[in-house]
């Protein structure tokens, strides 16, 4: 009894302490618990994939398979498994639909142990999330490559975990969607929304309507075959694929082709802008039901999902204002103001997407009582815009805090949670009215070459968020996985880590680029919407800048605060002083090195100030640490200092140095 006892005591404890850490498993599942030993991966291992749908399930494992061969160098055999092998199997207990649908059963269960490894699922779609774990879990360490022994039972807190990309703004070309869609699988996100067509280009193939796409997109669009292999590659991925067509404004591209679609009479050109601007569908005619509804018809047939996003975003009314026929139609139809004529034009549009048995999604602005309420509204003003469509019985995604355009920090995206925030007061029962969220991005300042870099890895933190329980919420914990899953993304083929270092190549031309790279390191782009105010840019602007190449989020920064932060904690412990002043040191002398490389590059010259301010900033840093070390207060000087240091916070070359705050810390630490 006694020796059962201990055994009992030992096994809840180490299952306690093991059940907490999380491994690299980002998101991290519902349930780990960590076993003893390991199944070994060698040549000999295999996957046998049992039960319904396996030829699908097959593809996936072999494709998982050979993302295990390339990280571990393994070649290994064809099927049949040999007798003994390490095997992995697949158990799947009902078929799938050939796309994912809303709310579809994506659990799976993991059981490892050192003879073998068992995946259960109750689809494919399980399948494609529980292969993405089991991958994750695979480590190398004195016993060569290995999964250790767990069992893991897993299934989304969110049935509605997306992606938008916008494609409009600046084109992005096929290998870069599929890539971002091995990605999104790689953090089980679910929903690509494919943001189609904005006042900037119409980037759909219309065979019904083929001047929407060969007059508003200057030849950058996806032909129905690609859109249709995007939908394919998606849902072998367990992804639905979301059309945006944004209406009734956005849609300056829409009228280059057919003018009469607007409220005024154009002529129209793509807009090469960012903003928003005038040109509006023409609500009061029927030809434009018409057209939308033979648009609609035709997109339903590449677009299976039951879902549909008419966008309905910030229409700022002034053609309709300066409109005869729309001023006559208001008051024939008793709308008093632009809202209602949009409710107008949503009802119409509604019942045209109703009968093609689709349902409705768009923003905020679309809410209205008078909407049926199945439809989805995405929030992208806030937990308050979301709150009213549950209140008005209608189901909402948020995307509101996942901007990926806005340059913030994982953490802070990470904090976000679609349940939790201003205004949002649910009662248990209208919880499940939340569907999940959406990270955003919009493409101003993003291209092919750096969209990948804007992307990742933060939009793991966001699908983390929408995928594990709530209180899997350690930033730091967040933090070293994240930096383990970026790494994982960029074997998968995400660029965001190359390009970065490719575009500072190409700045610096055939210098070396690492002087560059340790200034770019501890540089961010300014945020939010900042970027448009210091200069004019069209969509012919090259995006080639330090300011497009610099990572939206500097780990070397953060880092520098975390050192400074155990430093204050405790100033005597060996290293940290000494660590802190080696990395100023490195900072304030980068200068000497780089200026000669500056000075001699046109599209580096912007770059002067900024790498004169880190050895400025960096000496003021080490000024404080001095003052902590010897003791010997800062005086009169402090004054000075401080102020210098709060001048340097305003940007150079829109980069802002993330280095401040943490030396302001120490700064006002000093004596
Ligand atoms: C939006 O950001 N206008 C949806």
């Amino acid at each position: 009894m006694r020796k059962f006892l201990v055994t009992l005591l030992t096994f809840a404890c180490l299952g306690f302490v093991k059940a907490s850490e999380t491994g690299f498993l980002m998101p991290v599942p519902q349930s780990v618990s960590w076993g003893q030993g390991f199944l070994q991966i060698d040549s000999s291992f295999a996957i046998v994939v049992e039960g319904v749908d396996s030829g699908r399930s097959s593809h996936a494992a072999a494709r998982i398979l050979a993302r295990l061969s390339k990280e571990t160098g393994i070649r290994f055999s064809p099927p049949p498994a040999k007798p003994n092998a390490g095997v992995l199997r697949i158990a799947v207990r009902n078929p799938a639909p050939l796309t994912p649908v809303l709310g579809i059963d994506e659990s799976y269960s993991i059981a490892v142990n050192g003879q073998g490894a068992m995946l259960t699922a109750g689809n494919f779609f399980g399948v494609v999330h529980g292969l993405e774990t089991f991958l994750q879990l695979l480590r190398l360490d004195s016993s060569g490559f290995n999964i250790p022994a767990v069992t893991i039972k897993d299934e989304p807190r969110f049935p509605w975990r997306g992606l938008l990309v916008d494609v409009c703004r600046h084109w992005i070309p096929m290998d870069v969607l599929k890539r971002t869609i091995d990605g999104m699988a790689a953090v089980k996100l679910n929903v690509l929304h494919w943001h189609l067509s904005e006042d900037q280009g119409f980037r759909i193939e219309s065979k019904r309507f083929p001047r929407l796409h060969s007059f508003g997109s200057d030849g950058l669009y996806y032909s129905q075959d690609q859109a249709r292999e995007v939908v394919a590659y998606a849902a072998e991925r367990g992804i639905r694929v979301i059309p945006e067509f944004d209406m009734p404004g956005h849609t300056t591209s829409w009228f280059v082709g057919y003018p009469e679609l607007a409220s005024s009479p154009g002529p129209y050109s793509i807009q090469r802008t960012w903003g928003v601007f005038d040109p509006a569908m023409d609500p009061t005619r029927e030809e434009v039901y018409e057209f939308l509804d033979g648009f609609i018809e035709e997109m339903t047939q590449i677009f299976p999902d039951p879902f549909f996003h008419i966008g309905g975003d910030e229409v700022n009314g002034k053609q309709w204002d300066s409109s005869a026929a729309v001023a006559k139609f208001k008051h024939n139809n008793s709308l008093k103001d632009n809202h209602d004529i949009q409710v107008y034009f949503n009802k119409r549009v509604s019942g045209i997407l109703k009968r093609h048995k689709r349902r409705m999604v768009g923003w905020d602005e679309i809410l209205h009582p008078e909407l049926p309420n199945n439809i989805v509204v995405q929030s992208w003003r806030g937990h308050k815009a979301l709150a009213a469509t549950v209140q008005q019985g209608s189901e909402g995604i948020l995307s509101w805090g996942y901007y990926l355009d806005h340059m913030r920090p994982a953490s802070y995206h990470y904090g976000i949670d679609p349940l939790a925030g201003d205004g949002l007061e649910l009662a248990v029962d209208q919880r499940s009215q939340v569907l999940g969220g959406e990270a955003c991005m919009w493409a101003e300042f993003v291209t092919e070459e750096n969209i990948d870099s804007r992307i990742w890895p933060r939009t793991a933190a966001i699908a983390e968020r929408l995928w594990s329980p709530s209180d899997v919420a350690d930033v730091e914990d967040m933090y070293r996985r994240l930096a383990h899953v970026s790494k994982r993304l960029a074997w998968l083929g995400l660029t965001h880590i190359a390009s970065y270092n490719k575009m500072l190549e190409r700045l610096t031309g055939y210098r070396e680029i690492n002087t560059l790279k340790t200034l770019s390191d501890v540089l961010e782009p300014v945020k939010f919407y900042e970027r448009p105010h210091t200069r004019k840019y069209t969509q012919q602007t090259p995006l080639n800048r330090l300011v497009d190449a610099t990572r939206p989020e500097s780990n070397a920064a953060r880092e520098f605060a975390e050192l400074v932060e155990s430093y204050l904690m405790n100033p005597t412990l060996e290293g940290r002083a000494k660590a802190l002043r080696l990395r100023l040191i490195q900072w304030r002398e980068n200068d000497k090195k780089l200026q000669p490389i500056l000075s001699t590059s046109p599209l580096l010259a912007e770059v002067i100030p900024l790498s004169r301010k880190l050895t400025r900033v960096s000496q003021i840093g080490l000024d404080a640490l001095n003052a902590m070390e010897e003791g010997s207060p800062l005086g009169d000087r402090r004054k000075g200092l401080a102020k210098a240091l709060s001048e340097e916070q305003t940007p150079a070359a829109e980069l802002l140095l993330m280095i401040i705050p943490p030396i302001q810390t120490l700064l006002n630490a000093a004596p």
